[in-house]
């Protein structure tokens, strides 16, 4: 299959590229690089656009010499304080820019696009927990209701096109390759200032409890939807709900610093509780989540390991 990710040299969508050149498919990758990084791609054998998903022509021009069958879509301003901070360079990205996604992948003939949805976002404070999928849709920064909109479009287009998709809400994702430098990622912001022997900040009293769900489990969810799960959206998390001071102490049992966290504010729009329920993938894909919060911190701790070593080495 010929699969374009769009947001592929980031985070998770590099994770997916492996995977699906793992599968044996086909693999392209679109991507601006405002926070994805070509080293995350390195030893993948993937034919790379450097595109912004806001330049219409320049979208529809790799669509056009790829011709993707599916489309992964990952590029996102993906934080929500940037949102909160530039909601119409977050709605340029994350509605234009998906618009300019679905109208190239009709132009072409794209089968399916698979779309980057936010769990931690779109349900907002929901008093339903653990939240599944047909909770309501309650978001509270700009960047839930971009997601919430951006799924509302696969929607339309698949109405008005026959363009067919999946949805994934993800929980907070974690693993190796994870920027330390944004807020969504916890397990990388203290896994990297533990190992540079700096105290990480814990926001309120760090038992407000989240979804942390390893970017593996992510991306087997991705390849399943390649030829499953039309039509629907599905929560991805780890369907428990675990505390900041519990993350802490997990990296802290593997990592043996003896460092103590610091306490700080509660931060705007936090909530006590959030998790999600994974009860409709496992019944209609068979999807679990595989790895465990202690097995998980294992790669990611030794990535960040490496990138420290390689920070102290380079200077
Ligand atoms: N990490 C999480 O916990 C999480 C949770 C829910 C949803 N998501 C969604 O998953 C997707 C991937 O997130 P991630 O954590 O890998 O973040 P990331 O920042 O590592 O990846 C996003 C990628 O998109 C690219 N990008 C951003 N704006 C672009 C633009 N205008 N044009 C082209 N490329 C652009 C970036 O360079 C980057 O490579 C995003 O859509 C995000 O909203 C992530």
């Amino acid at each position: 299959m010929r699969i374009l990710i769009t947001g592929g040299a980031g985070f998770i969508g590099s994770h997916l590229a492996d995977h699906f050149l793992a599968a044996g498919h086909e693999v392209a990758v679109l991507d601006n690089l405002v926070s994805g990084k070509l080293e995350n791609l390195a030893g993948a054998r993937v034919m790379f656009f450097q595109v912004d998903i806001r330049d219409k022509a320049a979208v529809m021009a790799a669509f056009e010499q790829f011709k993707p069958e599916v489309v992964s879509h990952h590029a996102a301003q993906m934080s929500v304080k940037g949102s909160t901070d530039n909601p119409t360079y977050d709605a340029q990205c994350n509605v234009l820019g998906l618009i300019n996604v679905l109208e190239a992948a009709v132009a072409v003939k794209a089968r399916k696009v698979i779309f980057a949805s936010s769990g931690g976002t779109v349900y907002g404070d929901s008093p339903i927990i653990p939240s599944p999928e047909d909770a309501p849709l309650l978001p509270m920064s700009p960047y839930g209701i971009t997601k919430m909109v951006g799924e509302h479009y696969l929607g339309y287009f698949h109405q008005a096109f026959g363009l067919d998709y999946t949805v994934f809400r993800y929980g907070n994702v974690y693993g190796p390759r994870q920027d330390p430098h944004g807020e969504a990622g916890v397990v990388a912001i203290f896994a990297k200032k533990l190992m540079r022997g700096e105290a990480p900040i814990i926001h309120w009293d760090g038992e407000q409890r989240k979804d942390y769900v390893h970017v593996k489990d992510v991306a087997r969810a991705n390849v399943l939807a390649l030829t499953g799960g039309s039509g629907h959206a599905f929560n991805i998390g780890s369907g428990v709900a675990t505390s900041v001071n519990e993350l802490f102490a997990g990296l802290e049992l593997q990592l043996q610093t003896g460092i103590m966290p610091h306490y700080g504010p509660k931060r705007e729009g936090d909530v006590r509780l959030s998790y999600l329920s994974v009860d409709k993938i496992a019944d209609r894909l068979g999807w679990r989540p595989q790895v465990g919060l202690a097995d998980g911190m294992v790669d990611t701790v030794a990535y960040f390991r490496q990138q420290v070593a390689r920070e102290v080495t380079t200077g």
